[in-house]
């Protein structure tokens, strides 16, 4: 036999590398199988197509038997299947699209009197219509031409393809030309196929126009097993369907993201045969029918997203021997789940895999008899009203992955039978109100665990207490703990966490140095490395390289030490409120070229900015507050076109304001408060037109009060108190329209306040600032300008003239102090038009006359302070203030609480 058969293999072998070398030869030397007309009927259809990539180059031999994607009768060598579906799996890609064939499909297909299977599926007919002719071809029984850019009617000719099995239309489309609509505004012609079709697709097919009897004409279909009629723009769901219907075998049912907006129709309980269903996303309302019972044999039922079915969940689903997958979630479903979960329990061989009930509005109590789902792999709960404890049953699911129970109001203990389940990867406890104590035995054989959140309100005391030197089963990709107290040790258990891509351990008590080790040992895989609020101290290792790191918050610790030298892409640096010292690395930029927010207030940095930041191209928030940073502010900006926050306030910046600052066109944050900046306020900053909040206070600063302000028109705080401005207060300051907060005081100001200030319209109008206020807030991260009010402050100046009538229109004021200048004249008797005022400071100045009545008026006033003007008469008793500290030094002023009494006279006229 061995020697018999060698030959023959080498022969045949030989053959084969022939063939291999040159098909045309081996084609050559045996006689074409095909059928000459159908040859030439493919070759007629081949050249209508356009074909990038060659899929069709083997379309020229004589057989095309054996041409790509073409199939043969092995007895009668008709063509008798053609499969150009796209061969890449990825819709969209490059390489998808590269393989789309396009053109038009020729109407020398009829020829092919035997097809029987065509599947144009996955390619770009840039909305061109399905042919007319394809309708011809009555011998098919599977057609596929979904996903391939047709649009326009369906032609009803594919109602005469009475032998046609599967149809698949699904609609939506890949196509770089654009979205094509493909729609069918009548139905009528599948009853040419009412005794064959048994798969129909007609997904994102638009039958909006198909009118309110689309479901008869499909219960017509008397074999079909899978509809699918997913984003069809379906309007109306019939609540009734006709005796005649004929859907007693279909077995999979998808109507999906369409908007039908009725209440699950009873006819569904006539379909026995069903195992899917799928009714997401439909706007469904109304409660979910207990008619269910009737569908025995159904595995999946999914109604999730309809936002409105309500009322509780019917403990019948509970009794379906063969539910595998339930999604229930994203609706307004109510009461608890007891009845539901009791059914399951009772029903032993239960097959449950999947369960999702998250974002309803559920209650109660989790039952112990949740642990009867032992074959349950995904549990969701989350995002609903749930209370109490993590029942000690958990620890019976043994093929629990994956537990959510996120955003409930969960306010008791978390049982220790959870440390039972072997398999969990994904637990998701974050957003309760846990309280009490997780142990050793919580987590002893959470092999699998990949992923813990676990989050609590900062008031509540979830502990969790874990051996120190204890070393766990699981290796985590991703930690979330929050407000649950893990240190003061920063435990064995988190350092042997190296596989980390995601780590927040917020307000954890941890008060301990964590060992360089870890830090480099997540270095390669972490993005999130947020340490923020502990108590963490000691230095940061100090050359790293993280390759995949987003975020860095290590905010709120003791860390001292100097700024730690990691090479990173992160775009957010938050180190602020620490005890780091020294300068900053002069090569930043190539350290941390991606960085978008560095937040570095609070800390102990010395030596100058460096200038190298000039060069982090896409920086836009710029946090140095309250360091000791000295030396000139960077001069060099020329391309941070991103940078719109900036806050060195309370520093030792001396030099002047640089003018390069003009070409950060998005500066919209200015906060160079508290330094010892001098010169003038460089004109450039008038490109800066998007400015919100500006202070310049206590610095060195001099010159006029610029009068380019005029085009700020979002500037909402302007402070240039303490610096040594001269002057007069200029009328182009009343045409800053967004101006809610100004302070000049303790300038060298003079002259008289402008008439014009009725025209700061936003405190007039009191328009909200809370999207200005915001912006500081970002950048500084300090309550304090969240207290902002509308506010004026010329104290401490040398403003003369009359207490203008015009502020008083400013009727949203609540702060006014012009304290220590040299105004003169009475105070208007309309004062009480400040209605709004909280503070009126206009002491040590000349104003005279008496204290108007109307000042009692306004009832927010809580302080005032009159004392060392020329004001005379008796203190009004409307004025409930007691401190006589307010009125001092007004020698012709009497009355309480001023141990100074009024002549008679005075007091009766003034009453
Ligand atoms: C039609 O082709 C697509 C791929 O283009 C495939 O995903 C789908 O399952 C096919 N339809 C049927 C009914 O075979
Ligand atoms: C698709 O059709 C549009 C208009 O019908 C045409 O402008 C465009 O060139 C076509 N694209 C391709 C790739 O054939
Ligand atoms: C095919 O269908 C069209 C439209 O429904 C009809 O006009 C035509 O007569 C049918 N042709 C055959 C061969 O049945
Ligand atoms: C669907 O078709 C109807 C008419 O049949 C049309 O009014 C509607 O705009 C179409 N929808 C889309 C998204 O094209
Ligand atoms: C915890 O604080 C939140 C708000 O911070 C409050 O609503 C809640 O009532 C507090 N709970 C307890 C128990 O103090
Ligand atoms: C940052 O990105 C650049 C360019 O994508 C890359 O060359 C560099 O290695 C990255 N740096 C780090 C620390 O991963
Ligand atoms: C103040 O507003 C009035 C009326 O809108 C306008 O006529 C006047 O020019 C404004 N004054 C200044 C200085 O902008
Ligand atoms: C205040 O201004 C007045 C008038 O312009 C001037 O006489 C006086 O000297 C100034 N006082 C101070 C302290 O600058």
């Amino acid at each position: 036999m061995d020697l018999k058969l060698r030959p023959s293999f080498f022969t045949s072998f030989f053959v084969f590398i022939i063939l291999l070398k040159n098909p045309d030869f081996a084609s050559a030397a045996t006689s074409p199988r095909c059928i000459s007309t159908e040859r030439e009927a493919l070759l007629t259809f081949k050249q209508s197509l356009t074909d990038l990539s060659g899929r069709l180059s083997s379309w020229s031999g004589p057989d095309c038997c054996k041409w790509n994607g073409i199939l043969c009768d092995a007895q009668t060598s008709r063509v008798i299947k053609i499969d150009l579906r796209n061969p890449s799996q990825v819709a969209n890609s490059d390489e998808y699209k590269r393989s789309c064939l396009r053109g038009k499909i020729h109407s020398s297909l009829t020829r092919l009197k035997f097809l029987s299977y065509l599947d144009l599926s996955s390619n770009d007919f840039n909305g061109s219509e399905i042919p007319d002719s394809i309708g011809h071809i009555v011998t098919l029984r599977y057609l596929n031409l979904s996903s391939s850019s047709f649009s326009g009617e369906i032609p009803a000719s594919l109602g005469n393809l009475s032998k046609l099995e599967s149809l698949d239309l699904y609609a939506e489309s890949f196509s770089d030309s654009g979205a094509f609509a493909l729609r069918a505004s009548n139905l009528g012609w599948l009853s040419g196929l009412s005794s064959s079709l048994a798969y129909l697709n007609m997904g994102y097919v638009n039958l909006s126009g198909a009118g309110e009897t689309w479901l008869q004409d499909l219960s017509r279909l008397s074999k079909l097993k899978e509809l699918r009629l997913f984003n069809s723009q379906l309007k109306n769901l019939p609540l009734s369907l006709s005796s005649s219907a004929n859907l007693k075998l279909l077995e999979v049912l998808d109507l999906s993201e369409n908007s039908l907006s009725s209440p699950i129709p009873n006819w569904l309980f006539g379909l026995t045969s069903l195992r899917k269903l799928f009714l997401r996303w439909d706007f469904l309302q109304g409660s979910i029918p207990s008619g269910f019972k009737n569908l025995k044999l159904l595995e999946t039922l999914d109604l999730s997203n309809n936002l409105g079915l309500q009322g509780e969940i019917p403990s019948v689903l509970g009794d379906l021997p063969q539910l595998k997958y339930l999604d229930l979630s994203a609706n307004e479903l109510n009461g608890q789940i007891h009845g539901f979960l009791d059914a399951f329990s009772r029903n032993k061989g239960n097959s449950l895999v999947f369960l999702d009930l998250s974002s309803n509005k559920l209650a109660g109590t989790l039952p112990e008899s949740l642990g009867a789902l032992r074959n349950l792999q995904i549990l969701d709960l989350s995002s609903n009203s749930f209370t109490g404890s993590v029942p000690s049953s958990i620890g019976n699911m043994a093929s629990l992955k994956k537990l959510d129970l996120s955003f409930n109001t969960m306010n008791g203990a978390i049982a220790e039978s959870l440390g039972k389940l072997g398999e969990l990867e994904d637990l998701n406890l974050m957003a309760n109100t846990w309280e009490g104590v997780m142990g050793k035995s919580h987590f002893v054989n959470l092999r699998s665990l990949k992923s813990i959140r676990l989050t609590t309100e900062p008031n509540r005391s979830l502990v969790l207490k874990l051996p120190s030197t204890w070393i766990p089963p699981f290796r985590l990709e991703l930690i979330q703990i929050e407000n649950c107290q893990i240190g003061p040790s920063f435990p064995m258990w988190l350092q042997v966490q190296t596989k980390l891509n995601f780590v927040t351990l917020r307000n954890t008590g941890i008060a301990d140095t964590i060992p360089d080790s870890w830090f480099s040992g997540i270095s390669s895989e972490v993005t999130y490395l947020i340490l923020a609020n502990n108590r963490i101290k000691g230095r940061l290792p100090q050359k790293l390289v993280f390759p995949k790191l987003n975020t860095i918050d290590l905010s709120s610790n003791n860390f001292d030490g100097p700024f730690p030298l990691w090479s990173t892409n992160a775009t957010e640096l938050r180190l602020y409120e620490n005890n780091f010292s020294g300068s900053l690395p002069l090569n930043i930029d190539v350290l941390m070229p991606r960085m978008e927010k560095i937040y570095l207030f609070h800390n102990s940095f010395t030596g100058t900015i460096p200038s190298s930041l000039c060069e982090v191209s896409g920086l836009q928030i710029l946090s140095l507050r309250n360091n000791h940073f000295s030396g000139s502010f960077p001069k060099c900006w020329h391309r941070s076109f991103m940078l719109w926050g900036i806050d060195a306030s309370e520093n030792n910046i001396s030099g002047e304001i640089p003018e390069s600052l003009g070409v950060l066109r998005s500066l919209s944050v200015l906060l160079l408060n508290q330094n010892a900046l001098e010169g003038e306020i460089p004109e450039s900053l008038q490109n800066c037109s998007g400015l919100t909040n500006i202070d310049l206070g206590g610095n060195k600063l001099t010159g006029k009060l610029p009068s380019w302000l005029r085009n700020l028109s979002s500037l909402f705080m302007l402070r240039l108190q303490s610096n040594s401005f001269t002057g007069q207060i200029p009328d182009d300051l009343c045409s800053v329209p967004n101006l809610h907060i100004l302070d000049l005081s303790g300038n060298k100001i003079s002259g008289p306040i402008p008439k014009c200030i009725s025209n700061l319209t936003a405190i007039a109008h009191g328009t909200s600032f809370e999207v200005f206020q915001n912006l500081v807030y970002i950048v500084t991260r300090a309550r304090e300008y969240q207290d902002i009010v509308n506010s004026i402050n010329l104290s401490g100046n040398n403003i003369t003239g009359e207490f203008p009538a015009e502020i008083l229109g400013l009727s949203y004021l609540r702060i006014l102090n012009l304290s220590r200048n040299s105004m003169a004249g009475s105070i208007p008797g309309k004062i009480s038009e400040l209605s709004r005022l909280e503070t009126l400071d206009l002491s040590r100045n000349r104003f005279s006359g008496a204290i108007p009545q109307s000042l009692g008026a306004i009832s927010s006033l809580q302080r005032l302070n009159l004392s060392f003007n020329k004001l005379e008469g008796s203190i009004p008793k409307v004025l409930k203030f007691e401190d006589p500290s307010i009125y001092i030094g007004n020698e012709l002023l009497c009355g309480k609480p001023l141990p100074k009494k009024c002549p008679r006279d005075i007091n009766s006229r003034l009453l």
